[in-house]
């Protein structure tokens, strides 16, 4: 018997000699929920805004993005104190900041701790710290309060991952994965935190994009431990990161467009990106399995980054993969939102509960989309 969790893995599964493992996995989210169903009403009521054809095209986009509920730190609360976050035009950046700094530190030490907790060793352990987030800036960075307030050692090494969007999270793993396999004995903390604080505003015909925002982005935060080498009896891995690979699509920057002004955040989304991620996803995929001789998709397990329906549906009619193939990256998106680089942990939460089962998939593939255009994804192994 190995662990808590009481599940012990056969001679088939255990992992591969030097590579890195997920150790431990933990999430948290702000206090307030939003269910899908009240969203336009709340948003249109704390904007003032009265335009009757945005609030129709927002309530088909609540529908068509399939999100039933997310976490928000925005609150009333919030828009009491600030009221000028809701009007358009005002340089409001440093309010922003002041608040999301905060939330994000809040939610990702929450997280953090239940990972530790999880994985079951004193967090004076933890030799590395590799810290995720495009909602928070500061000098110093969310990974110095992070592992201050955690009690780590003052000779951790600390990475901060600024801004990268949506596949930070796969970002964050592939750097961990590195440090844990050229590190002996080494423990990483992976801790991905985000808000959408940054881009929130009201309604505005000249910015369509900010209704999908509006129907689709969740808040929250997530952490993960690695390390290779698990130790005997007290470490349960149930993930081995087996190979990772990042690549950007030449000539694709545009796509997907993020800037930071005076009003905050404003991105903006091409039309054609489910396309250029379906034009390219199949050999990036193939490129990953070659590694374990496998060539077939249907015999992995997918978790996919749930930026979009439109995502996942293109990915799925693509690979021809079996509609069940997809549905922890449904759920996660249905529960959470798209969180940006908390998301594909979310879906790995789910993953995780669904491989224990008799016959679950030994290898599978974490993938994740977002600015550059950039694929990032790790052939992954079921340890359970
Ligand atoms: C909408 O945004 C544009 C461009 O940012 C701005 O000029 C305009 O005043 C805004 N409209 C309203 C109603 O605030
Ligand atoms: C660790 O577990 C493996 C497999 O169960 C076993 O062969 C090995 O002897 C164990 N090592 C220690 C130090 O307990
Ligand atoms: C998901 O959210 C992130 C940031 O919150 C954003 O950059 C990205 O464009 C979103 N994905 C889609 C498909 O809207």
């Amino acid at each position: 018997m190995l662990g808590g969790g009481g599940c012990c893995f056969s001679d088939e599964r255990r992992h591969t000699p030097g590579k890195a493992t997920i150790l431990a996995l933990g999430k948290a989210f702000p206090h307030q929920v939003i269910p899908q169903e009240f969203l336009v009403q709340g948003y249109f009521r704390d904007t003032n805004c009265d335009d009757l054809a945005m609030k129709e095209k927002l309530e088909r986009l609540c529908k068509t993005t399939t999100v039933k509920t997310r976490y928000t730190v925005m609150s009333k609360e919030i828009l009491e104190k600030y009221p000028e976050l809701t009007r358009e035009g005002s340089p409001t950046i440093k309010q922003r900041l002041d608040i999301a700094n905060n939330a994000v530190l809040e939610m990702a030490l929450e997280a953090s701790l239940n990972c530790i907790k999880e994985w079951g060793r004193p967090a004076t352990d933890i030799t590395h710290v590799v810290y995720v987030s495009s909602s928070e800036i500061r000098l110093p960075g969310g990974d110095l309060y992070l592992a201050s307030q955690l009690g780590l050692r003052s000779d951790v090494g600390r990475v901060m991952l600024y801004f990268l969007g949506c596949y930070g999270g796969v970002t964050g793993l592939r750097v961990a994965k590195d440090l844990a396999e050229n590190n002996p004995g080494s423990r990483i903390l992976l801790t991905t935190s985000e808000t959408t604080i940054l881009g929130y505003r009201p309604p505005n015909k000249s910015r369509p994009y900010d209704l999908v925002g509006a129907a689709l982005f969740g808040d929250g935060a997530a952490a993960v431990v690695i390390g290779a080498t698990p130790r005997n009896g007290t470490e349960t891995p149930f993930m081995e990161l087996n190979y990772a690979v990042q690549q950007f699509l030449p000539g694709t920057h545009n796509i997907i467009d993020g800037r930071l002004t005076e009003e905050g955040i404003n991105f903006n989304l091409g039309r054609d990106l489910p396309q250029k991620i379906e034009d390219h996803i199949q050999d990036f995929c193939k490129m990953l399995m070659d590694k374990a001789g496998l060539d077939e998709f249907n015999d992995l397990f997918w978790a996919v980054h749930p930026g979009g329906p439109a995502i996942l549906n293109r990915l799925q009619s693509k690979l021809n993969l079996r509609e069940e193939k997809l549905e922890c990256s449904r759920k996660a998106l249905m529960d959470y939102g798209n969180a940006s680089s908390n998301t594909i942990f979310y879906v790995m939460d789910y993953m995780r509960k669904e491989l224990k089962r008799d016959g679950g998939e030994e290898w599978g593939l974490l993938l994740a989309f977002g600015p550059g255009i950039t694929f990032e994804g790790i052939l992954v192994r079921n340890l359970q």
